[in-house]
């Protein structure tokens, strides 16, 4: 690996992300069946792959699963604050060039997405849809060698299927984000726990008995929201969507525009994918001390230009923890300066979790190698043979066993013959 290949914070933190890699690995029993099998079978023999993910202990385990597989894997950050340093450091250490510094500003941050756009890709993988936007745009020489790639994340997809949709997608790409085995479990009990976590420890806060309002009631909200009531809080859920809020309704929360539960709130969490969802009359009517998280891809969810614009004052009163006084003397505390805040302050999420969604990425990304010929640039959807595959290891990994069909159960739940 030569040194114009790699960017990191400092190569004497490797020994310990050593050490975290090895420690999330236990937690990974479905990537490390199928690292088993890669280094046997060599699925991506000789494929040049560029990713931009959360440079952390799981991602790692990931790269060094594609690398197992005979891929040679490039890494850039796929959010500014995300990063591990002692990740990044390993993951060098271990072969693979790694280009991401926690609290890297946004030009380093597109030089590292450039440096892994220039190793000449033939196969994407990407959360938030960065990497696969600079290469639509300012690096489109490129695209003629790229076979296909991979998305993980809601907002990631989002964007790419507007792409699509504009008729400017030029290669295939799959939603890994839609897998059941990723959404369900990765955006609900994943985002809920390290939301939950990364706040807590920027804060160190007693979630019992505070009124906590989270904005946007999608798999990831579902997961805070029922965190957070677990904890003891007061739930509040803004929507703009009628059957998700009914939803929260049903499932026993309190649920009102922002504008009203502004006034109420002690803690405030974005959750929806969106932009300025916290915009600057709910801030204006939050009350003193209100503490604001983003946990959405990007940070425009909370409209921090309008919250500087109505500030007199600010300090970081703890890191993670940014206090804005305002002129109307209230103080409102921004976290992880409204950067994803379960890996801004904290570690992402559990890799027992991350175990699935890179299961998923990893057979997806051998599936669309095996599968040049036939795709087109289009985002498809995970194959439901390797949604269901990674479902039935994970229990297994777990040692539960499920009953199965008997014939003549496959043959009632398959016709229209019998009823009353
Ligand atoms: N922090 C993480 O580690 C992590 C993990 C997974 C996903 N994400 C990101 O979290 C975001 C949400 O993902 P999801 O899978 O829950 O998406 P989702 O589409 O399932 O849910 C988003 C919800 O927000 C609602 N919404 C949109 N605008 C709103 C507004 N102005 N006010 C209130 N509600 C609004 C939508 O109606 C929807 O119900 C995305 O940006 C996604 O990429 C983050």
């Amino acid at each position: 690996m030569n040194k114009t290949q790699y960017d990191i914070k400092d190569p004497k933190l490797a020994p310990d992300g050593r050490q975290r890699i090895e420690w999330a690995f236990r937690e990974m029993p479905v990537v490390k069946l199928i690292r088993d099998r890669f280094s046997t079978e060599k699925p991506l023999s000789g494929i040049r792959v560029s990713a931009c993910l959360h440079i952390t202990t799981e991602t790692a385990n990931l790269a060094l699963t594609l690398k197992e597989g005979g891929a040679s894997v490039i890494l850039c950050a796929s959010n500014p604050l995300s990063t591990q340093d002692d990740v990044a450091a390993a993951l060098v250490e271990y072969g693979i060039p790694t280009n991401a510094i926690k609290g890297e500003d946004e030009e380093t941050y597109y030089k590292h997405i450039n440096t892994a756009l220039d190793t000449n890709p033939q196969v994407t993988v990407d959360d938030g849809a960065d990497l696969v936007t600079t290469l639509h745009t300012k690096r489109s020489d490129l695209i003629s060698n790229v076979i296909g790639g991979t998305e993980e994340t809601t907002t990631g997809v989002i964007r790419l299927r507007s792409l699509a949709k504009a008729g400017k997608l030029k290669y295939p790409l799959i939603a890994v984000n839609d897998a059941q085995t990723k959404y369900l479990f990765d955006n609900r009990y994943g985002t809920g726990q390290s939301t939950i976590d990364g706040i807590t420890r920027a804060t160190n806060i007693l979630w019992a008995g505070k009124k906590v309002v989270i904005c946007g009631y999608g798999w990831c909200g579902h997961g805070i929201a029922l965190r957070a009531k677990g904890l003891g809080s007061q739930v509040i859920i803004t929507e703009v969507e009628p059957v998700r809020a009914l939803e929260a309704v049903m499932d026993g929360y309190q649920v009102m525009p922002l504008l009203e539960a502004a006034k109420m709130g002690d803690i405030f969490i974005t959750i929806a994918g969106g932009k300025n969802v916290i915009d600057k009359a709910h801030l204006q009517a939050m009350k003193d001390g209100a503490i604001l998280a983003n946990s959405g891809h990007f940070n425009v969810e909370i409209n921090i230009p309008a919250l500087e614009s109505l500030a007199q004052g600010k300090r970081r009163i703890r890191p993670f923890v940014d206090e804005y006084t305002l002129t109307n003397g209230n103080c409102l505390y921004l976290l992880g300066e409204g950067r994803l805040i379960n890996l801004a302050a904290a570690e992402g999420h559990p890799a027992s979790v991350m175990d699935m969604s890179f299961a998923n990425q990893a057979l997806c990304l051998e599936y669309m190698v095996k599968n040049r010929e036939g795709l087109k640039p289009r985002v498809y959807p995970v194959p439901e043979e390797i949604d269901k595959l990674v479902g039935r290891l994970k229990l297994e990994s777990m040692g539960i066993n499920i009953d199965s069909l008997t014939p003549e159960q496959k043959k009632y739940l398959a016709s229209w013959e019998e009823g009353t």
